[in-house]
């Protein structure tokens, strides 16, 4: 049993992500990289519920994307290998970028050019900067794009895998479907009068349609890259979607798709806040009468059980 036991591998922990980024340095090539590397949250869509890897000794599998352009590099390293050990690319290659290399010089060179040359795609909606260390020179851009939006299909060709390494239950959308929304989010470096790209995060939004001539808007994918989650982001994006949404006239309600706990604490919390700030709760007694809660819902684009949400984090938040 044992035996065999080293011949197993947990497979999220087997596989780096590393985001490579410019740095500021003198053109000698290994001083002008700057690697940020994590692991997946999930890989048991690709590997099976168990998450293993069976047949390799110190297995690394090592996913290497340029910060801001997505290119992608794959390579694998171990130790050992036993002769009928499980085909790693094989089974990787439906979840990764479709135009993903092998060959790291060449990767290495790619990245050195976009992390130049390249440029976040759609249209730009808001900017803002944060009081973090580390991010003093740094500008956070929204982009709005579509499938037809020029160089996106292919953009999101890169950066679904995301998707399936973090979020639970997550598969790829239908590409073909012109009517999805995606909200990107780019750091934007400064440096040396030169300005670099990162990817931070995206968020893919459904329009349904809400009898007689309006929209539901679904929220579908929500994230934040882990090397920049808990500094507000998130927050951010929530709220920038949900004053889009409140100026758009066609749109009558925000849903999400399936959320998980940490992104329902986000949208309470952002919810409530906004709510608060217009006054929605002074004088507010539960049990609410449920007119005045569907005329609340109405005009804050929210359901009703998210305003009774509210309304009850309110109370509590009260008595404390
Ligand atoms: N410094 C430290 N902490 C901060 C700062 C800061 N400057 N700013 C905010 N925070 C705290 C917030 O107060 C909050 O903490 P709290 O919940 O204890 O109050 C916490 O950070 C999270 O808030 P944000 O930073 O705004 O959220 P984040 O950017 O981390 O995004 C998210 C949250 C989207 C869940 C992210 O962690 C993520 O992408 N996770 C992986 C994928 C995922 O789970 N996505 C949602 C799936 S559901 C769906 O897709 C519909």
């Amino acid at each position: 049993m044992n035996a065999l036991k080293q011949w197993v591998t947990n497979s999220s922990e087997a596989v780096n992500i590393r985001l490579v980024r410019a740095a500021a340095g003198n053109g000698d090539e290994e001083e002008d990289e700057d690697i940020i590397e994590f692991n997946p949250a999930f890989t048991y869509p690709i590997f099976g519920e168990q998450e293993q890897v069976f047949g390799y000794k110190d297995l690394a599998v090592n996913l290497e994307f340029a910060s801001g352009s997505l290119a992608s590099c794959f390579s694998m390293g171990y130790k050992d290998k036993k002769p009928d050990a499980d085909k790693i690319y094989t089974k990787m290659k439906d979840f990764l970028p479709t135009d993903i290399i092998d060959n790291h010089d060449l990767f290495l060179q790619i990245t050195q050019r976009d992390n130049r040359e390249f440029k976040p795609m759609g249209n730009k909606v808001a900017e803002y900067r944060i009081n973090h260390e580390g991010y003093e020179k740094s500008v956070f851009e929204f982009y709005q794009a579509k499938f037809d939006t020029p160089r996106f299909l292919e953009y999101h060709r890169r950066m679904q895998c995301f998707a399936i390494f973090f979020i639970e239950g997550a598969s790829f959308i239908e590409d073909t479907d012109e009517k999805w929304e995606v909200r990107l989010l780019f750091e934007k470096v400064a440096e040396n009068g030169e300005q670099t790209y990162n990817f931070v995060g995206y968020c893919n939004m459904y329009p349904y349609f809400y009898y007689p001539d309006q929209i539901r808007m679904r929220i579908s994918q929500f994230l934040i890259l882990p090397p920049y989650q808990q500094q507000g982001h998130g927050s951010r994006m929530y709220q920038s979607l949900y004053s889009d949404f409140c100026s758009r006239k066609e749109i009558r309600e925000m849903t999400v798709e399936d959320p998980n706990e940490e992104f329902n604490d986000l949208r309470d919390k952002n919810d409530m806040r906004h709510l608060t700030d217009r006054g929605v709760f002074k004088g507010v007694q539960a049990p609410i009468k449920n007119d005045r809660i569907e005329q609340v819902a109405k005009t804050y684009k929210l359901t009703k059980v998210r305003i009774v949400i509210s309304v009850e984090e309110f109370q509590t938040l009260q008595l404390m």
